[in-house]
């Protein structure tokens, strides 16, 4: 940079932004000077000056050194700027040259870091209003939070490292130098060196074989909010399940893969039955390794799963429904702000329990709905004696906080109830009508709560002349007294089951039965004895979570001799009956806990149990033991969350 060019940057950009490293006596704040250019919170980027409508990522992935070498070419639209800002955390930019072919060196600045290090920095770079190329050479470093670097032992094969990122919500900027706001969508294009035993794949158009060279070209030519944008780097094979859909993972996991998700070309035609036509043309999944810290994430046409899924009997197939649903919510119409996150999940888990039921049926799906339910009023519960109970509304005001702390409950299952609500009052057949107009009206457009609530007067309550409480139930904290009841026997039968249990019954005990034979008089003897095959997972989880809280030890015992919980092969399962052992004091799950906890980063998964450890002082000093032992094989957002629970910094 030359010396006088940079000092009239300098100059300007204190002058026209006082957030830079040195301390500025004017006290302007970096979200102060974009507050009237975007709109996002959570976000620097002045996109409603400056947007960028396509990127195209030159990357180098060194394993050895952990750091991704980059360059972020970005084409933008210019509405007549001469500062473009762009979102960074923790990364090392080391120069930003303007145009396209013939690159010239540009100055920038970067700004200081918010208060509590969530957004990261905002990234200044001189430009002319007739600016189209901007060019970012940059590389991650240690503090990168998107990446998962794996050393081969982290992995299925224990042969290959593995390297994978993950966006949402805003960690995409800590990866890539990029105008990290879901409210601007954008193309992309990717060129990708990784090393040559190695494959790389991309929510893009994606290889289905490694190369020679190790290098993988991508494009994604719908646009996409920059959220989506995903990597995944490993040795990893591809099986093809369908005509337009297959699952990558390690070689070592493929048959497993194969065999849970058998049913992925059926869900997709059944949401495109419900929904209209999937847009993405392929549909794919690739299961990571278990330091993911989702179940799953919807990079479009590249759904990332983790292998918790596979629990070997398709029982947590929904999380497949709930990914796939977000190729229409969430991927095609999206959020605008993290404040309407809801528009995402809500949507999501409403048409991924239509998803279940067009394919298992309507008691299926009422039973997973059900238990999501339980999760919402104890979460509700929850928020409303917390700190922040105008959480509980569906619309949020995240402003100042890490959006984080708007992903609970409320949106995924609150969002959902709405919905369902709705539907039972107007019906399914014009509901369905509605909401498949609703996804092509806005078909690769951003929106918020206030521009849904428009399109549903509008289209579906004043034609109708339906009265609906649709402000309650986005801007009123709690649950409306009008929400949908689900009743279901099966449910009802499992929880009475608990308590019969509970109450000193055995339920274990061999029972004989005679049955009738067709064509014979004599009726056989049958023993009937109840084994874990009588009910599906999610009646199991009924059943634990209607146990006592502080249910003897000796009778979570006898549960595990014969049925064997705390080993059960299901992690939704595991989990619960974790949470309850260390509640009730049963210290038979110690051994099988320690290992779950340092085999599984689900942060969905770690948080309760780890919560629940840190109530005692003998606990939590064991829960701490394990954690520095596990955290290395953690994704930073779940070790964040843990950190925050056992050393109370949160
Ligand atoms: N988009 C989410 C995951 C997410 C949310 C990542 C917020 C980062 C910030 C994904 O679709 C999701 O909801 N995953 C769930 C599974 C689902 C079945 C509820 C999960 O990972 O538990
Ligand atoms: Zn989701």
């Amino acid at each position: 940079m030359k010396f006088l060019q940079l000092i009239t940057f300098l100059f300007l950009s204190v002058f026209l932004f006082n957030g830079c490293d040195e301390p500025s006596k004017k006290n302007l704040s970096p979200t102060e000077i974009i507050a009237d250019s975007n709109l996002d919170n959570h976000s620097y980027a002045n996109t409603n000056q400056i947007r960028t409508k396509h990127l195209h990522l030159d990357l180098d992935v060194d394993f050895e050194k952990k750091t991704v070498y980059g360059v972020a070419r970005h084409e933008m639209e210019n509405f007549g700027a001469d500062t473009a800002i762009f979102d960074i955390k923790a990364l090392d930019i080391q120069k930003i040259t303007l145009g396209k072919g013939a690159e010239k060196e540009t100055d920038f600045m970067i700004g200081r870091w918010d208060k509590d290090s969530i957004l990261g920095q905002p990234l200044l770079v001189k430009i002319t209003k007739d600016t189209k190329y901007i060019n970012i050479y940059y590389k991650t470093t240690e503090k990168t939070e998107a990446l998962d670097w794996l050393s081969p032992e982290l992995t299925a094969g224990k042969t290959h490292p593995y390297m994978y990122t993950q966006g949402e919500a805003i960690l995409t900027r800590s990866w890539i130098p990029l105008q990290d706001s879901p409210a601007n969508r954008l193309t992309y294009s990717a060129k990708v060196k990784v090393p040559k035993d190695l494959m790389a794949v991309m929510s893009a158009k994606n290889p289905t074989k490694k190369n020679e060279e190790g290098i993988y070209e991508f494009e994604m030519n719908q646009p996409i909010p920059c959220y989506l944008i995903a990597l995944a780097v490993g040795n990893l094979n591809y099986r093809k399940l369908g005509p337009t859909c297959g699952v990558y993972s390690e070689p070592e996991m493929i048959n497993s893969c194969a065999y849970e998700f058998a049913d992925l070309s059926k869900m997709i035609r059944a949401a495109e039955k419900l929904y209209g036509k999937y847009q993405w043309e392929q549909y794919d999944l690739i299961v990571l390794p278990y330091s993911f810290p989702f179940g799953g994430m919807e990079n479009p046409r590249l759904t990332f799963v983790n292998p918790t899924i596979l629990a070997g009997d398709r029982s947590l197939v929904s999380v497949i429904a709930h990914e796939l649903a977000h190729s229409w919510s969430g991927n095609l119409v999206t959020n605008s702000s993290w404040d309407d996150f809801w528009l995402n999940e809500g949507f999501t888990v409403y048409f991924e329990s239509r998803i279940m039921e067009s394919l298992y049926g309507k008691e299926i799906a009422d039973i997973l709905s059900l238990i999501e339910f339980q999760e919402l009023e104890a979460e509700m519960a929850d928020i409303s004696k917390g700190e922040h109970p105008e959480d509980t509304q569906l619309k949020l005001n995240l402003n100042g906080r890490n959006p984080d702390d708007g992903m609970t409950d409320i949106a995924y299952t609150k969002g959902a109830f709405f919905l369902k609500t709705l539907e039972k009052e107007i019906g399914r057949e014009k509901f369905d009508k509605f909401i498949n107009s609703y996804f092509k009206h806005y078909a690769f457009k951003t929106i918020n709560t206030e521009i849904f609530v428009d399109y549903l007067n509008v289209n579906l309550l004043e034609p109708n002349q339906l009265k609906f409480n649709t402000n309650d139930w986005i801007y009123k904290e709690g649950i409306p007294k009008n929400c949908l009841k689900i009743v279901s026997p099966r449910f009802e039968q499992v929880q009475l089951l608990a308590d019969r249990f509970a109450a000193g019954e055995d339920i274990f005990k061999k029972q004989i039965k005679w049955i009738k034979i067709k064509g014979r008089k004599k009726k056989k003897k049958q023993i009937i004895q109840l084994t874990r095959d009588k009910y599906i997972a999610q009646e199991w989880m009924a059943f634990i979570r209607r146990l006592p809280k502080k249910i003897d030890p000796i009778l979570m015992r006898k549960l595990d001799e014969n049925l064997n919980f705390k080993n059960w092969g299901n992690s939704e399962i595991m989990n619960e009956w974790y949470v309850l052992g260390i509640n009730s004091g049963y210290s038979d799950i110690r051994p099988y806990m320690e290992k779950f906890l340092m085999k599984v980063g689900r942060r969905k998964y770690l948080a309760p149990i780890y919560q629940e450890l840190a109530k005692t002082p003998d606990n939590l000093k064991w829960a701490q033991g394990v954690f520095e032992k596990a955290k290395s094989n953690y994704h930073y957002i779940s070790s964040s969350t843990i950190e925050g629970i056992l050393y109370k910094k949160k």
